[in-house]
């Protein structure tokens, strides 16, 4: 059960295709683009910048502000609404859950789920600590901390790579972590000896001139920090055994460097891709005390008078001259009754909700598939990552179900801390939603203890687990969307259909990233106004 992990799904490729073709799409978009055979993102986004809309664009035209209900109350709907807002449209938004965030969930103390396999579980978190359950790390391009600094969210980093941190790859025969700065220099020193060996040998006299190959040897020599023979000799990159300190104690570097071949076979190489990433490049970033401090802020900017949560859209009608939503809400069923309707709520729900849009609406939603991912918070009493293993922040990767483990990026040196004992995916994420509560924290506990010994289960406080696949009204983590958003069959979603506006990451080039809510929102944002200018 080799598992790599760059992100969602078994390497990187299927991260593509399972978080997913969007953005595998974008990719390709971003490389046609700077082959010339395609606009960039960039270019696209100076062809059609976000105007922010303002009164006075009715007080200057003597049109009046339109009324739209927003389905949906996560990152696009209350994009939708904040930027509809602006401009004085009377916005309302419906959320079916008791809060507003949607998929961006911090799970504190006292916080309460039922999943749909009945398991209902509470929060023991203790103050200050939290897990986020969906989003948790923003990277620094993404419009996402736009919206933080124009809502007043502060933010730290969220430490994504760290050298200190571990790989744990059980398959290949490891039978303790190693650190990421051995694995790396261990891999880079003997990829280096041999491109250069091969550049001496006269291997690449047909690619390169001979000056092309000294430069290419001087970069390798210092890039795998080889020796005069053009030999890796492993180094202090990969680490010391015992610290170099004060005159007397020059430190111990690490012994047993393994020979190359050991080192392919060992497969550690296979995560280091991940941080070249365009979308997990460090630095990357996240608000102080929570991922949800950002729908928090929205939603307060919104005016929560215009939110109403317990809201279950049961039917959506394009009456033609305007939109009829039914909902219920405490038991009673209402109906909102707006000019313009902004359904943004996820695309395998909103195919569940009876309405008169049309078959190739429905044809688009159903094409969109959702895609599993699930986490578990282990709160533990000590911080002994960072006392025992000096690791402040980051992932340890591994091979084992459990997939990645993430070290807290925020409350050092604090008594307590939340680790991510698991942030899987597809059949990982699905096994473990099969198990008990107490069965998930169990067997989640048992990876980590190979890894980090018995503290991983004796300092152990409390857990929550949150599966997306198996929460009410998500039912996904993320979606995959086959041929990209822009591919015609998702045209009746791109496009409004009657008086029906879609929106969600889930229709943009960054499905999976809070970045694609936002702007998806702004564009469907746009286009009611510039209809309702124009009507
Ligand atoms: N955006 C999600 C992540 O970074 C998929 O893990």
């Amino acid at each position: 059960m080799a598992r790599t992990q760059s992100g969602p799904g078994t390497n990187r490729r299927a991260f593509l295709r399972n978080v997913g073709l969007t953005s595998g799409a974008g990719t390709m978009f971003a490389t046609m683009g700077a082959l010339g055979l395609a606009p960039t993102a960039q270019a696209a986004q100076r062809e059609q910048p976000f105007r922010a809309l303002g009164a006075s664009d009715f007080t200057l035209t003597g049109r009046g502000a339109a009324k739209v209900v927003v389905i949906g109350g996560g990152i696009a709907g209350l994009t939708t609404a904040y930027e509809l807002g602006k401009a004085g449209y009377d916005c309302t938004v419906l959320e079916a859950r008791d809060r507003t965030g949607g998929r961006n969930f911090t799970v504190r103390g006292g916080d309460t789920t039922t999943d749909l396999y009945g398991n209902t579980q509470t929060a023991r978190f203790a103050a200050g600590h939290y897990m986020n359950a969906g989003p948790a790390r923003i990277p620094q391009w993404m419009v996402t901390l736009d919206y933080c600094r124009e809502l007043g969210v502060p933010i730290e980093a969220f430490t994504n790579v760290n050298a200190d941190a571990y790989i744990y790859n059980e398959s290949a025969g490891m039978t303790k972590p190693m650190r990421y700065r051995t694995a790396k220099a261990d891999v880079y020193g003997y990829v280096s000896e041999l491109l250069a060996k091969a550049t001496d040998k006269g291997a690449l006299d047909k690619e390169l001139t001979a000056s092309d190959q000294e430069q290419l040897v001087e970069f390798l020599q210092d890039w795998g920090e080889l020796g005069d023979k053009l030999t890796y000799e492993g180094g202090e990159r990969r680490g010391y055994s015992a610290v170099p300190a004060a005159a007397g104690t020059p430190g111990v570097m690490l012994g047993d460097i393994p020979a190359a071949s050991e080192v392919f076979a060992s497969g550690v190489g296979r995560y280091f891709s991940f941080e070249f990433g365009f979308d997990q490049a460090m630095l990357m970033f996240q608000p102080v005390g929570g991922m949800d401090q950002i729908p928090k802020a929205l939603t307060r900017a919104i005016g929560a008078r215009r939110v109403r949560t317990g809201a279950a859209v049961s039917k959506i009608t394009d009456t033609g001259s305007g939109v009829l939503v039914t909902y219920t809400q405490g038991g009673r069923t209402k109906v909102v009754d707006a000019d313009y309707c902004v359904a943004a709520l996820p695309p395998n729900i909103l195919a569940k909700v009876p309405h008169n849009l049309g078959s190739d609406v429905q044809g688009a939603l159903k094409a969109i598939t959702p895609s599993s991912a699930a986490k578990i918070g282990l709160e533990y009493r000590s911080r002994w990552w960072e006392l025992d293993h000096r690791i402040y922040g980051g992932i340890t990767e591994t091979d084992q179900d459990v997939t990645h483990i993430w070290h807290p990026s925020y409350g050092f040196h604090g008594e307590r801390g939340v680790v991510i004992g698991y942030y899987n995916y597809d059949d990982d994420a699905e096994s473990y939603a099969k198990l008990s509560l107490k069965g998930r924290e169990e067997r989640a506990v048992a990876a980590g203890v190979k890894i980090f010994g018995e503290k991983y289960r004796t300092e152990l406080a409390s857990s929550f687990s949150h599966h997306w696949r198996q929460t009410p009204h998500f039912e996904a983590a993320w979606h995959d969307t086959p041929g990209g958003p822009d591919d015609v069959r998702y045209k009746p979603l791109n496009e409004p259909t009657g008086r029906v506006y879609f929106a969600g990451d889930w229709l943009s080039y960054t499905d999976a990233w809070q970045h694609g809510a936002f702007t998806s929102a702004r564009k469907a944002v746009t286009a009611v106004h510039a209809r309702v200018l124009a009507s």
